[in-house]
């Protein structure tokens, strides 16, 4: 699917006015970064489904595991990026508390992509569990202790679960910028093949 722009519409004037996009390297991390939280929440939701002693339930367990820590050392990488490029403005410009909700939305998909992985990690170091990712293993990240397993896997799956309500509200504000407001919130994150001129 082509995003462009009609003539005629408010954002046609897009075409005259100097925009700005997100660099290759952070709109590749974050369509990467959606592929991955597919993934990630897939295997967890393939898992539930599978009945217990079926070896296909381990195998998806290590596979969220798997994916956890690639998700992780990713969104670090991607917070470093980030921190050296300003992020591109919008054009038009979009009211200042949508520019504020942007600001709020954006620092709690750092915190879920950050705290889910984390959490997972500090659950598995608690409860005692050999922690491996793909055959490397990984230190403990805190101390065994009942009261601190079960903690973390409530937080990691209350996180996990205000990811589907909140990814999706991002999603959708998205979709909103770009039909209802005409905005180039979206174009400037697509990768350049997707977006006419
Ligand atoms: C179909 C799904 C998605 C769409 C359409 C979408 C769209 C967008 C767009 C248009 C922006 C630019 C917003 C702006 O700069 O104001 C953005 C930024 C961002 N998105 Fe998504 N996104 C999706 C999925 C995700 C997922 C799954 C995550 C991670 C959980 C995510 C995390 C982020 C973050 C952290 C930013 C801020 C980038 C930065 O400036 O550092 N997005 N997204």
């Amino acid at each position: 699917m082509i995003f462009g722009r009609k003539r005629g519409n408010a954002a046609a004037t897009i075409g005259t006015i100097k925009t700005s996009r997100y660099g290759s390297v952070v709109i590749f991390l974050h369509w990467l970064t959606l592929i991955l939280m597919v993934a990630i929440y897939a295997t967890i939701e393939i898992h539930e489904a599978i009945p217990r002693g079926n070896p296909m339930r381990r195998a998806t367990e290590d596979w969220h595991i798997y994916l956890g820590f690639v998700l992780l050392s990713l969104v670090l990488f991607r917070l470093f990026n980030a921190s050296r490029k300003p992020r591109p403005p919008i054009t038009p410009s979009p009211a200042v508390w949508q520019e504020k909700l942007t600001y709020l939305m954006k620092i709690y998909l750092y915190v879920l992509m950050i705290g889910m992985p984390l959490l997972g990690w500090i659950y598995l170091s608690a409860d005692g569990a050999a922690i491996n990712a793909w055959a490397i293993p990984l230190p403990a990240i805190a101390p065994q202790s009942v009261g601190l397993a079960d903690f973390a896997e409530e937080a990691h799956e209350l996180l996990g679960v205000s990811g589907y309500v909140f990814i999706t509200l991002h999603a959708f504000a998205a979709l909103f910028h770009h039909y209802l407001l005409r905005d180039d919130t979206l174009t400037r994150m697509l990768p350049r093949f997707l977006v006419k001129r």
